[in-house]
Order: structure tokens, then C-alpha cells, then sequence
């Protein structure tokens, strides 16, 4: 396939596994890579010597490109940032922040960088920060998202309206059928995050990759607006979360809840009560657990029969 994020990536299949915190760490990301997509480490969760080691482990498992995911708000962003220079890092994903001062730095290194973003103001903000493509993510999807609650059908073209660098549609895309469709918008390539949840290289919990092949349409929701927008299973941590609301949920007692190392409990640890449990809408279409390779392979090959299909409709 040519186009401009395979150009950009050096990769086989515009297919790219988005970092997750608790769920992408070497073994998914390698996987992914070998695959002919693009593995992607999700530092969120990673101490600097864990990430190191993720690193490592991942340039033994794989002579394919691969990158690392980093949510601006990390406490440790400069120690984590040197690692990624140090190691010969070649591609980086920001998110959850300004890309503004990271990017010149990243980029003065040979580094490729990719931004995420919810919303079109976001997406100007990227591009003017010299970022070299944009993630632009809709409110299905999982983890963490925008207040804007902008779908990935609405945002992708708008984006692309605005934007000359390459966009990568993230939200809700799980399939070859969606790729197309995602494509057909205006996106170079897709961000593929909860369908890997469910895959066997994914670090996460078992008990919650069964809960994710048995979640059904309107079991997650997009939460916590008020700090920081994330969608999740609605389990017993989510319930809690709306009793707040109702007894006039303050900033203070929201973050008290969330103070738990609830994400780490939920989706790592398998406590699908008492855990914080980060999925996309598209979980109701995922009915099964298989490796990277076969999700990749998969998708590419519903793509291409949907692209040749379509033209009968
Ligand atoms: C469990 C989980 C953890 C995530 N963690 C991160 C993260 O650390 N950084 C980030 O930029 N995006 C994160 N995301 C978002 C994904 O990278 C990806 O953009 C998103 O899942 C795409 O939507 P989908 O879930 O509908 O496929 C996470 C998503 C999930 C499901």
C-alpha cells in the first residue's frame, strides 16, 4: 500500500496499534511491527527503567519501526523524553498536553512525531507546533479523550478541511471496513487501540480482555469531564463514580476516587470492580481474543475486499 503515513513511518500497512497505558508494552508493540503495521509502546504507564527495558526489549523483538506513546502530563516527562533520545527512539506519539514545547525538542533529534488530538482547535495547535501528523481521535474511542465529545466520523473531515500534514482517524475503528471508511474521509491511516486490548500480546489483565470481548453496545461512557475525559466499562469504579455526581461531585472528592492506582487495579491487576477499566464503544463489536499478527492481517484483508465491494453498492 502507498501512502503518505507508510512514507512517513516506514511501515507495510497504515495500521497503528495507539499506545495504552497497562496494555502496550513491548510484546504487543513488536508484534504489531512485525506484523507490517506500527507497534507503539505506551510509556503512560511505565516508570523510566521500566520503559527502558520495554524499549530494549522491543528493538531484540523487532527490526521493523516501532514508537513510543507519551500523555504529556507524565510526572517524569524529561526523564522519559532523554530515555527515548538515548535509546534511538525514531518515533514518538504525544498527548494529554501542549505539543508546542516537546516537539522542537524531539524533532531537533531526527525524531518523528505524532500528535493526538480530539478536536479541530487542537489540530491547528499541532500543526503549527511542526508536529509530522496528527492523530485525531473521536469520543468512541477509549482512554482518555476531549470535552468536545466530536465523533470520528465529524472530526476526520473537518480536520482534514484545515490541515495539509498527514491525519491518522483513532475512535471506533476496529476493522478493514472502518479503515476504508476512515480513509475515504480524508485519513492517511488508523490508530487502532481497543481492538489490540483484546489481542494476546497485550499486557492487560485476562479477566479484562474477557470483559472486553463481552462487552455490548452502550457498556462504556465517556466520564470524568471535569478532570480528565476518559471512557470506561461501566463497572462498580464507574457506579462509584456516578454516585459522586449525584451527591454534588467536587474536584477534590473526584480525584480522592481516582487516587487509587484504580487504572493499574483495573486493567493490569484484573479487578473489574474496584479498578478502572479504559475501552472504546467499538468493544461491542470485538467477540474474541487473537494474536497482533491476525488482527493486522484481518483488517488489511477486509480492506481490501470492502474497498472492491463497494464500488457495487
Ligand atoms: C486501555 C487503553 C489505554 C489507552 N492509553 C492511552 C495512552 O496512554 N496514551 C494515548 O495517547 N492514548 C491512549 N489510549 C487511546 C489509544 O491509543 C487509541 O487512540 C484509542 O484506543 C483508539 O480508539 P479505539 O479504542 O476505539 O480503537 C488508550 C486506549 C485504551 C483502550
Amino acid at each position: 500500500m502507498e501512502n503518505r503515513i507508510n512514507d512517513l513511518f516506514g511501515i507495510k500497512y497504515p495500521i497503528i496499534q495507539g499506545g495504552m497505558v497497562w496494555a502496550s508494552g513491548w510484546r504487543l508493540a513488536s508484534a504489531v511491527s512485525n506484523a507490517g503495521g506500527l507497534g507503539v509502546i505506551g510509556a503512560g504507564s511505565m516508570y523510566p527503567d521500566v520503559l527502558k527495558e520495554h524499549i530494549l526489549k522491543c528493538k531484540e523483538a523487532t527490526n521493523q519501526p516501532f514508537g513510543v506513546n507519551v500523555p504529556m502530563l507524565y510526572p517524569n516527562l524529561e526523564e522519559i523524553v532523554q530515555i527515548i533520545i538515548d535509546l534511538g527512539v525514531k518515533i514518538v506519539f504525544t498527548s494529554a498536553g501542549n505539543p508546542k514545547v516537546w516537539t522542537p525538542i524531539l524533532k531537533a533529534e531526527g525524531i518523528t512525531v505524532a500528535h493526538v488530538v480530539s478536536s479541530l482547535k487542537f489540530a491547528l495547535k499541532a500543526q503549527e507546533a511542526g508536529v509530522d501528523a496528527i492523530v485525531a481521535e473521536g469520543f468512541e474511542a477509549g482512554g482518555h479523550n476531549g470535552r468536545d465529545e466530536s465523533t470520528t466520523m465529524t472530526l476526520i473531515p473537518l480536520v482534514k478541511k484545515y490541515i495539509d500534514i498527514p491525519i491518522i482517524a483513532a475512535g471506533g475503528i476496529a476493522t478493514g471496513e472502518a479503515m476504508l471508511a476512515a480513509m475515504v474521509l480524508g485519513a492517511s491511516g488508523v490508530q487502532v487501540g481497543s481492538r489490540f486490548v483484546a489481542s494476546h500480546e497485550a499486557s492487560s489483565h485476562d479477566d479484562f480482555k474477557e470483559m472486553v470481548v463481552n462487552a455490548k453496545e452502550g457498556d462504556t461512557e465517556l466520564t470524568l469531564k471535569e478532570l480528565a475525559p476518559v471512557r470506561l466499562l461501566k463497572n462498580k469504579f464507574y457506579k462509584d463514580i456516578q454516585d459522586v455526581y449525584s451527591s454534588g461531585a467536587t474536584v477534590e472528592k473526584l480525584k480522592e476516587i481516582l487516587g487509587r492506582a484504580r487504572a493499574k487495579k483495573g486493567m493490569f491487576e484484573g479487578d473489574l470492580d474496584e479498578g478502572e477499566l479504559e475501552i472504546g464503544q467499538v468493544s461491542a463489536l470485538i467477540t474474541n481474543i487473537k494474536s497482533a499478527k491476525e488482527i493486522v492481517d484481518t483488517m488489511v484483508l477486509e480492506f481490501k475486499e470492502a474497498k472492491k465491494r463497494v464500488q457495487f453498492y
